[in-house]
Order: structure tokens, then C-alpha cells, then sequence
């Protein structure tokens, strides 16, 4: 157990609503879902499912509706195509990461993942006793991997690479020559990849590229995504796998032996987020992009802190190395003494030294507030 990991902006929000709990004012920039509500239509579809009696278990690998409904979804946006028997539905994306690891590696296994990344990806590689090989992602790169770095540290012993694009804490977005190189690099040794796309919806530039759509590579990617960030879901605890169905047979197992199944009525309305209107997913986008351009502009003000534009998520992730602070210490005075609840970038990995992770799912008002009291207790203090 001492080597599972954890992830942080569950603690920072306990000790936020701590110092809330002694009167103190506190802007939450700290966790990673958005402050908006679930669409009135998805909830009216829960609400309809359960007066209609989805009360009960259903399949473990997800309800046969709304896995064929994932499966047109993936296949129309990734170019590829999927069947329902290579759905697996479960309770958020993070039992995907989860049961994915617990399927494939081993002992003595080696598995490359982003640092700064999600940090479930680094705790799960240790907790089954594999090696965690990180690709750094780095700032003049704007965060996206490079593929040739990647290549350096495939070897005979590497059983998975995970990406994550757009990137949770960096807002990094690969291209998709930066996927055609990662897919070289692979070439043909027997690696899967773990692709991370729960905020393939939240692009501000650009487009989203899988690297799932590339030729030959469905076969060995298990893509995860899911309904938390793109239609505001995070408390429901709705995602889902795409991979071979010979493997979403051995996911499906992991989920009768686990959790049974993912509960019957959010799947109903789960059906309604990807089949209704999808106008709610837009404007969200676009006001996380009105927000993260306040946001960055903004701590490019502050003396100490540079700040690239994120091309996706929403996150920004600020270069604080010239405060002359480290991250965590940094995150820890800005909560206590501004009311700011940032995270650390060490919170990603140790390559997040240097940095802090803002969330934007946050007023635009909430965010001035924020920007005005970082600035201030950095002239005050720095
Ligand atoms: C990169 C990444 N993957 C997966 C997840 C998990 O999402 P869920 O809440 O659906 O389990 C998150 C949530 O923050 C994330 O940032």
C-alpha cells in the first residue's frame, strides 16, 4: 500500500474548505471539474430513467444502448471504426487507467507516462510493482512529448506508453505529426498505449488528433474518454474504454469483480448527452477560452511568473522559477496567506518543479479576484 500515490487537489480542496470553515475566504482554483451544471437535458433523462425503472444492475461492460451509442460516437470522431463489443463502460475515466494497468503490467514491467501528468498514471505503475519511465514534457515545447525522446526510452521491457492529450495539468495538445512520430517510434514491438483523451472536447486551437485514428493502431491503443468534462458530469461517474474486445472482455471481468456495473440510470442519460444537443459543450469550451486568456494575460502581470496560453483542458501552468520559490511551498503560502487554492506542480510529478497548476472552471470574476491577491502578496512578499 505505501506505494500507491494519490492525487492531490482532493487534499487541497479539504484544507481550502478547512480555513473556509474559520471564516476565510478562499478562491478555488485548485480542482479539476467544471463549475457548471450538468445540461438540463441530460439530467431530465436521468430523472425520466429512473421513474422508468433503471434502478437495477445491468451488464458490467455497460448497457448494450449505450455502448452501441459510444461506438458510433468514437467512430465518427476518431475516423475509425469501433463495434460495441470493444466498449467498456465504468464509473468515471480514472477505473479505465486503473483496470488497464491492473490487466496489462506486471513486476518488472516498464511503463512510460507524461511528467508533469495525471498523477494516477505514475501511482498505479508503482503500485504493481512496474517501472515508472517518464517522458518530460516540457515548457518550450509547450508541453506536448518528443517523440524522439519517447524512442530513447522504448526498450525490450516496455509494456505500455501512456498519452494524454489535451493534458491534465499542462493544457499540451499533440499534433498530429507528433502521433504519426510516436506511432513510428513504436513501429512494430509489441507496446499498447493507453490514450487519455477525457478532454479531447476542450480544445481552444486546433483540433483534437487520436492516435487511435492512425493506420494499424487501433488494435493496440485502449482509448479512454468519458462524460465528467465534456458535459459537466464529474459526480455522476460515467467514462468508458475503446480497445480490442478481446481485451474489453478481461475490463469487463475487472468490473464484475469490482463494481458490478456503472449505475443503470446515468447510462440512460448518458445516451441523451452523446445523441441530444450538444450546443452546452461549445459554450463551455468557449468560455473556458474567454477565461484562460484572462488568466494567463493576467499572471504574465505578476513579477516571477510567465505564463504560456494552454491550446486545450482547462488549466493553465504557470513557470514560477523565477519567485525563487518551490512549487509546493509556493501553492502552500498563496492558500494561507492570498486565499488562493492552487496546486503545487509537483502534485504532476517531479518535472512540475517550477511550476503551479490554476484550474479556469471558475467565474471570470473569481479569477480576477484570484489574480488581483496572487499579485498582491507577490509585491508584498517577493
Ligand atoms: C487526464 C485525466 N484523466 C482522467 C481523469 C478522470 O476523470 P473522471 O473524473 O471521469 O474519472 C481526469 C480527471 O481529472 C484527468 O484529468
Amino acid at each position: 500500500m505505501a506505494r500507491l500515490g494519490t492525487e492531490t487537489a482532493f487534499e487541497v480542496l479539504v484544507k481550502a474548505r478547512a480555513l473556509e470553515a474559520k471564516g476565510r475566504d478562499i478562491v478555488h482554483l485548485e480542482i479539476g471539474e467544471p463549475d457548471f451544471d450538468t445540461p438540463d437535458n441530460i439530467i431530465e433523462a436521468a430523472c425520466d430513467a429512473l421513474h422508468d425503472g433503471f434502478t437495477h444492475y445491468g451488464p458490467s461492460a455497460g448497457m448494450p444502448q449505450l455502448r452501441e451509442t459510444i461506438a458510433q460516437y468514437v467512430s465518427a470522431t476518431r475516423q475509425i471504426e469501433v463495434v460495441p463489443e470493444e466498449v467498456v463502460v465504468v464509473p468515471g475515466g480514472k477505473p479505465i487507467i486503473f483496470f488497464t494497468i491492473l490487466a496489462l503490467v506486471e513486476e518488472g514491467d516498464e511503463v512510460i507516462y507524461p511528467n508533469p501528468g495525471f498523477p494516477i498514471y505514475e501511482s498505479m505503475i508503482n503500485f504493481l510493482g512496474a517501472t515508472a519511465v517518464p517522458i518530460r514534457l516540457r515548457e518550450e515545447m509547450d508541453f506536448r512529448l518528443d517523440p524522439a525522446e519517447l524512442g530513447g526510452l522504448i526498450n525490450e521491457r516496455t509494456k505500455l506508453i501512456i498519452l494524454n492529450s489535451p493534458q491534465n495539468p499542462t493544457g499540451g495538445v499533440l499534433t498530429k505529426t507528433d502521433l504519426e512520430e510516436v506511432a513510428r517510434a513504436i513501429g512494430n514491438r509489441d507496446i499498447m498505449v493507453l490514450t487519455d483523451e477525457i478532454y479531447s472536447r476542450l480544445i481552444f486551437e486546433g483540433e483534437h488528433h487520436s492516435i487511435m485514428s492512425l493506420p494499424g493502431m487501433k488494435d493496440r491503443c485502449i482509448l479512454l474518454d468519458g462524460f465528467s468534462k465534456t458535459y459537466a458530469m464529474t459526480g455522476w461517474r460515467m467514462g468508458y474504454g475503446v480497445m480490442r474486445a478481446d481485451l474489453a472482455a478481461h475490463i469487463s471481468r475487472l468490473m464484475t469483480n469490482s463494481n458490478s456495473c456503472t449505475a443503470s440510470f446515468t447510462q440512460v442519460a448518458g445516451i441523451e448527452a452523446l445523441r441530444g444537443p450538444q450546443g452546452s459543450v461549445d459554450e463551455m469550451c468557449a468560455k473556458f477560452k474567454q477565461r484562460r486568456d484572462v488568466m494567463v494575460a493576467g499572471l504574465n502581470q505578476v513579477t516571477g511568473f510567465s505564463c504560456r496560453s494552454p491550446k486545450g483542458a482547462f488549466y493553465v501552468f504557470p513557470n514560477i522559477r523565477e519567485t525563487g520559490w518551490q512549487s509546493k511551498k509556493l501553492a502552500d503560502i498563496l492558500l494561507e496567506e492570498a486565499g488562493v487554492a492552487a496546486l503545487s506542480g509537483t502534485a504532476f510529478g517531479d518535472f512540475g518543479e517550477g511550476y503551479l497548476r490554476f484550474s479556469v472552471a471558475n467565474s471570470i470574476e473569481n479569477i480576477e479576484k484570484a489574480l488581483d491577491r496572487v499579485g498582491g502578496w507577490v509585491k508584498n512578499n517577493l
